[in-house]
C-alpha cells in the first residue's frame, strides 16, 4: 500500500521507497544527487535508502554530527563546504535523510546554495515524518535561539517510509507521537481512534503505519496549505507548544532534559486544562508519557519564556485551545494566574 498527498508545489509519498522513489526520480532530470546524513542515519538508514531507491547516479554522501547541538551555522558551513567540493550545480538534487535536524538544516543549506537547489525530505523519525518534513519551514539555531535563522521553502517531494521507524529508540518514537496526538486533537477525530489508547509501543504492521502517517500528515498539510506563511490558522499547530517550548527550555539545563515531544505532551495537558477536552486528552497523554513534576520555583521563569512568543499582546499569553465542539479550536489569552493553575493541575495529576 502506498499513499500520495499533494501540497501546492510538492508531493508527499507515504509508503515503501522501493514503490515510490524510482518512478518519481526517473521523471526528473537531476545532474547530481547529494545526500545529507548524520552519524546515526548513516548507519541505520543510508543502507536501506540506497537499497530501496534503485539505480541513481553515484550520490555524494555528506555526513554531519547528530543532534540539536549541531543544528547551527557552523554545521551549515561544513555542508556548504561539501557542496563546494562536490561542485554541486543548480540542477542537483539534495536528499535530507534524517530526523528534523537534518531536514531543517539540510533544507536550509539547499535553499541557500546558489540561491536554491531542489531538495527532498526523506524523514527517518516519527516527528520528522509527521511534522518537520511538511510545511517548508527550514533553518538552524543561532546563539542558543532555536530556528532563529531560516527560510520558508517547500521540498520538491517528501518520502515518508515507515521502515526507518524500526531502529528508533523508544523514547524518540514516543516523542513523535506527541505531534500525532496533536494532529488528532486539532484536526482529525478518526486519527484519534487509530492510535493505541495506551503506550507501550504499538506493534503496527507497515500498512497500519502508513494509514497513521497518512492521516497525521494530511492534518498538517491542510493547515499549512491554508496558511503557508503562518498568519492565521497555522496557529493551531502550536497547540501544546506555548507551554511546551517554555518547559523544554526550562528543563534544558537539568540532568535529564525533556524531549520536544515530552514537553509538548505536558504543554497539551496544561493547555487543555482550560478546555472541555481536558479529561480525554489528559488520560491519553498521561498513559504515553512519564510524569515530570514542575517545581513551582520555576513558574515565574516559565511565564517569562511564554511571554516571548510573538503572538502575545498586552502582557498576556495567546494560545489555541480545543473548543467546545469536538475537534475544533479557539484562541484565548491567558494571565499568569491561569498559567499557575494549569501547571498546578499537571503537577497534581499523579
Ligand atoms: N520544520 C518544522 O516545521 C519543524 C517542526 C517540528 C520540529 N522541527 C525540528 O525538528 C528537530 C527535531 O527532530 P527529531 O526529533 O527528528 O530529532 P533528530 O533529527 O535530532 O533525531 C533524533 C535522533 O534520532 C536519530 N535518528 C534519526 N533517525 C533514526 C533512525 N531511523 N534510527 C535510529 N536513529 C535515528 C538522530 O540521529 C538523532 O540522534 C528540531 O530541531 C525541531 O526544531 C522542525
Ligand atoms: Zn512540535
Amino acid at each position: 500500500m502506498e499513499q500520495h498527498l499533494q501540497l501546492p508545489n510538492s508531493h508527499v509519498f507515504v509508503g515503501s521507497l522501493s514503490e515510490t522513489f524510482s518512478d518519481w526520480f526517473n521523471r526528473q532530470h537531476y545532474s547530481q544527487v547529494f545526500v545529507i546524513v548524520d552519524e546515526h542515519t548513516e548507519s541505520f538508514c543510508l543502507p536501506i535508502f540506497l537499497e530501496q531507491i534503485g539505480k541513481i547516479p553515484a550520490p555524494v554522501i555528506a555526513k554531519v554530527p547528530a543532534g540539536e547541538a549541531h543544528k547551527n551555522t557552523a554545521t551549515c558551513e561544513t555542508i556548504w563546504q561539501w557542496m563546494l567540493n562536490a561542485k554541486l550545480d543548480r540542477n542537483a538534487l539534495v536528499v535530507n535523510l534524517g530526523g528534523g535536524v537534518i531536514g531543517d538544516m539540510g533544507g536550509f543549506c539547499a535553499a541557500t546554495w546558489k540561491r536554491g537547489v531542489d531538495f527532498i525530505q526523506v524523514p527517518t523519525t516519527l516527528l520528522a515524518m509527521t511534522d518537520a518534513a511538511i510545511g517548508g519551514k527550514l533553518g538552524v539555531d543561532f546563539h542558543g535561539i532555536k530556528n532563529i535563522i531560516g527560510v520558508f521553502k517547500e521540498p520538491v517531494a517528501v518520502f515518508a517510509d515507515p521502515v526507518f521507524l524500526k531502529t528508533l529508540p523508544e523514547r524518540t518514537l514516543k516523542s513523535g507521537f506527541a505531534e500525532v496526538i496533536k494532529h488528532a486533537v486539532i484536526g482529525d477525530p478518526e486519527l484519534w481512534t487509530l492510535m493505541p489508547p495506551k503506550w507501550p509501543s504499538p506493534n503496527y504492521s507497515t500498512d497500519q503505519w502508513i494509514q497513521l502517517l497518512h492521516a497525521s500528515i494530511a492534518v498538517k498539510i491542510s493547515i499549512v496549505t491554508d496558511d503557508p506563511l503562518e498568519k492565521g490558522r497555522r496557529m493551531l499547530l502550536n497547540f501544546g507548544h506555548t507551554f511546551g517550548h517554555a518547559l523544554e527550555s526550562c528543563f534544558l539545563e537539568t540532568s535529564d532534559p525533556l524531549t520536544h515531544g515530552e514537553a509538548v505532551a505536558i504543554g497539551m495537558i496544561c493547555e487543555s486544562m482550560l478546555s472541555n477536552k481536558r479529561d480525554e486528552i489528559t488520560a491519553r497523554l498521561s498513559s504515553y508519557f512519564p510524569h515530570r513534576p514542575i517545581p513551582p520555583s520555576a513558574f515565574p521563569a516559565i511565564w517569562k519564556l511564554m511571554l516571548q512568543d510573538k503572538k502575545n499582546s498586552s502582557g498576556n499569553v495567546r494560545m489555541a485551545l480545543p473548543d467546545e465542539l469536538p475537534f475544533s479550536m479557539k484562541t484565548v489569552d491567558i494571565s499568569p494566574e491561569t498559567m499557575v493553575r494549569s501547571l498546578s493541575f499537571y503537577n497534581g495529576l499523579w
